[in-house]
């Protein structure tokens, strides 16, 4: 698997513990950015790490701002990306499970460092179950299809 990671200002501290945590498990990563110090928007990293993932570059992409939610807005706006804020075991779990969730996006500024890792652990380790769930995701799909660019939605 091939992870893009990226941060703001905001999720730097944790976009910085998640890095090693990636390479300690033998996971290949990308790291979009920002850099320490550099106050960015988190629109710009967002999009650049998603946009890999809809390109086939990356599998599926791990993002941080300061709550989550920004990182998420700007990566459901491509097509074929189910991104996912997580805030603890449990929806981390379930955005697996049910949403097949191929970017996860974290609060630095909600969750502590060992909150984060576990989050992006069990997100990680945890699989989709297919079934009802998939006939959702195909129909999200056909959201896409007819909202966001017809045949040039992702299939991803
Ligand atoms: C940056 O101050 C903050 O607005 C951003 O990290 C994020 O939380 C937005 O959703």
């Amino acid at each position: 698997m091939k992870i893009a990671l990226a941060s703001d200002h905001a999720g730097f501290d944790l976009k910085a513990a998640i890095g090693p945590f990636l390479a300690g498990r033998g996971i290949d990563f990308t790291d979009f950015g920002s850099q320490a110090g550099e106050a960015v928007d988190y629109v710009d990293l967002g999009e650049a790490a998603a946009a890999s993932v809809v390109a086939g570059g990356h599998d599926r992409a791990i993002l941080v701002c300061g709550t989550g939610m920004g990182m998420s807005i700007v990566a459901n706006k491509l097509p074929g990306i189910r991104a996912t804020v997580c805030w603890n075991a449990y929806t981390a779990e379930m955005s697996r499970r049910h949403n097949d969730s191929n970017c996860l996006a974290l609060g630095g500024r909600v969750l502590t460092l060992d909150e984060g890792l576990a989050i992006v652990r069990i997100w990680l380790d945890t699989p989709f179950e297919g079934g009802r769930h998939q006939r959702r995701l195909d129909k999200i799909r056909a959201v896409e299809e007819r909202r966001c660019g017809g045949r040039n939605a992702a299939k991803i």
